[in-house]
């Protein structure tokens, strides 16, 4: 495995060549990449991610986030859909590949130790993150997460239904994802689409019906982590403000060197000292919500 440490422009960012262990191709031209890499593992934090190489013939690489790592084992998980040329061509790279990584890129999510309820609110392909950040509580302990996904193509995995309890909610919504199931983590799936046992409507709207049956107390104790589409992160905005909470979102943005050097993925941000141009790939992709979508 070739490496080289970017070490004097980020301290983290590694370059590395990663052979593909497994390949898998699932609903909704889904697929789910585990590459070893180890120096990526190491040091990754919920809401960075790779920029990749999907083929040598296409030298623009591509940013896919972080969805799960093993640290000992020393290998990444990485959940794409297909959605133009790049990601058409890295469908087709199969066990045995090796793929060119820059990572850990980005700025993760942020625990806020008052609030000891997050709730992880994720759209489609806006997933992985919030998976990785679930996996990390869990081992972190002390806090009580609720995670609400929704998605328009069927979900990446079997839906079951979920044995944990997730009150106020109605009671034919208990579709969950088995691994959050298995990891004591309470979540619930929406969508559009009529898919058994989820929720009729926006994720936002399940979002609501959630914090709305919360007592002040408990409602004091909650902070939102959001990944999704545009559209998805603005209504998460919203609703964050009208209750009142503190807000977290994981921002995509087109992207050329992934590194911070090029400021083509630059967004116009709200700091306290007045509007500033922010890099995703290195400032964020994490920002606060009030900052983005102020
Ligand atoms: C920080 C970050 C994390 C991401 N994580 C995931 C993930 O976990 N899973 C996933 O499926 N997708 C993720 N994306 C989106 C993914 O990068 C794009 O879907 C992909 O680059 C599209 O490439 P393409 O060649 O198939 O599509 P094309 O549309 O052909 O791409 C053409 C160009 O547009 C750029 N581009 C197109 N859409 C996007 C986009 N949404 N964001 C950034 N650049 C784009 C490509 O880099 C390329 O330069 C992430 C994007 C960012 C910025
Ligand atoms: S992609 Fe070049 S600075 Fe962010």
């Amino acid at each position: 495995m070739s490496q080289i440490n970017y070490q004097q422009q980020r301290d983290t960012i590694e370059y590395q060549d990663c052979t593909i262990i497994s390949h898998d191709h699932l609903a909704g031209d889904q697929h789910l990449l585990r590459l070893d890499a180890p120096a990526i593992a190491a040091t990754a934090v919920a809401g960075s991610f790779v920029h990749l190489t999907v083929a040598a013939a296409l030298p623009l690489r591509r940013p896919i986030s972080i969805m799960r790592v093993d640290r000992a084992a020393g290998w990444i998980d990485l959940l794409y859909k297909r959605l133009g040329s790049g990601t058409t061509l890295l469908t087709e790279r199969r066990v045995g590949d090796k793929l060119s990584l820059i990572g850990p890129v980005g700025n993760g999510f942020t625990m806020l130790p008052d609030r000891r309820r997050p709730l992880l609110i994720g759209g489609g392909v806006g997933m992985p993150p919030l998976l990785f950040l679930a996996d990390l509580l869990r081992q972190q302990g002390g806090y009580q997460t609720t995670v609400l996904l929704g998605s328009e193509v069927p979900f990446p995995f079997p839906l079951k239904p979920s044995r944990l309890l997730l009150p106020a909610l109605p009671c034919e919504v208990m579709a969950t994802m088995p691994l959050l199931d298995d990891w004591e983590i309470p979540c619930r799936l929406a969508s559009l689409q009529g898919y058994p046992g989820c929720f009729q409507g926006y994720v936002t709207e399940l979002a609501r019906h959630w914090l709305k049956a919360l007592d002040s107390d408990t409602l004091a104790g909650v902070a939102i982590y959001s990944c999704g589409p545009q559209a998805m992160l603005r209504a998460v905005a919203a609703l964050a403000a009208e209750f009142n909470l503190p807000c977290q979102v994981s921002l995509e943005e087109f992207m050329a060197c992934g590194i911070g050097g090029c400021a083509g993925c630059v967004v116009e941000v709200q700091e306290p000292e007045g509007r500033a141009m922010r890099r995703v790939c290195v400032d964020g992709p994490v920002f606060d919500a009030k900052a983005v979508y102020a």
